[in-house]
């Protein structure tokens, strides 16, 4: 059974608690929700809890000016948990910007952290190109919408194969729909807090729980290569890569990627 609440500023879906299973905190993509994890609420034996971040899905609107950060999301993730009664160390797994968040909550909280899961994301902070292009989009979709970011993004984040609007509900509607009703402000001030976010290259060595490192074999925004050589420097990881999927490896192959959480959970603590 899903129970949908709203704690500490944030909507949330949760699962009913399976008797001192693990609790996997999920955290979505830009410029996503909690919906993007449909497939994971269904993990057997598992307390699930999927937030929708500050700003998005069913959240409080972001009306400031000032940046979405990855570390304002990570207190916001640690204040939920507190809102909710949840003291035992969590299983940590996020998207792409849910990784950035990912990083910044083992930095600020990680006596919480259980376990950690990075899927389809990266350790290595935007370029000076590439904070100049996020501001541009920034300015865009200030003024002329989130359509703007719909359009660019939307060839990316699928594997081909996934890329069809070829059934009711399919993968690339749903991406649509979620990403359509996010805010401009929201857009915006999440594009600025993803540009000024840190290098999460320090922390690699630092992490000493079991890590699970996801990439969709065809992901071009956070490609193999990349995720492959950041992984390479955590002490206990395992890395899956998932043939035929795209940057949304949880819609696109939740049978693989749910297999693999499955196995990490299960993951004893290092001694
Ligand atoms: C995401 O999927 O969250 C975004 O592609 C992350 C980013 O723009 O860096």
């Amino acid at each position: 059974m899903i129970e949908t609440g709203n704690a500490a500023g944030l909507a949330y879906d949760r699962t009913e608690t399976a008797d001192s299973g693990p609790l996997l905190l999920l955290v979505h993509g830009f410029p996503l929700s909690r919906l993007m994890w449909r497939a994971q609420l269904q993990l057997p034996g598992v307390e699930v809890l999927a937030p929708d971040l500050r700003g998005f899905g069913d959240s409080a609107a972001w009306d400031s000016t000032e940046p979405l950060t990855m570390a304002g999301h990570a207190d916001d993730l640690a204040s939920l948990l507190d809102a909710l009664n949840i003291a035992q160390p969590i299983w940590l797994a996020g998207l792409s910007m849910g990784g950035y968040v990912a990083w910044e909550f083992w930095r600020r909280h990680r006596s919480r952290v259980r376990g950690l899961a990075l899927l389809d994301t990266k350790a290595a902070p935007d370029s000076d190109e590439a904070k100049a292009a996020r501001e541009a989009t920034a300015e865009r979709v200030l003024a002329d919408g989130v359509e703007v970011v719909a359009h660019a993004m939307m060839p990316k984040l699928l594997a081909p194969a996934h890329s069809g609007h070829d059934s009711v509900d399919s993968i690339a509607d749903q991406l649509q729909a979620m990403m359509l009703g996010t805010a401009a402000t929201t857009v915006a001030a999440a594009l600025r807090g993803m540009a000024c976010r840190r290098d999460a290259h320090d922390l690699l060595a630092t992490i000493d729980v079991p890590t699970l490192v996801i990439c969709g074999e065809e992901d071009v925004i956070s490609t193999p290569a990349e995720m492959r050589s950041f992984a390479a420097r955590i002490p206990n990881h395992r890395y899956v890569e998932i043939p035929g999927s795209g940057h949304m490896t949880p819609m696109e192959a939740p049978k693989a990627v749910n297999q693999a959480l499955l196995e990490w959970l299960q993951t004893e603590p290092q001694s």
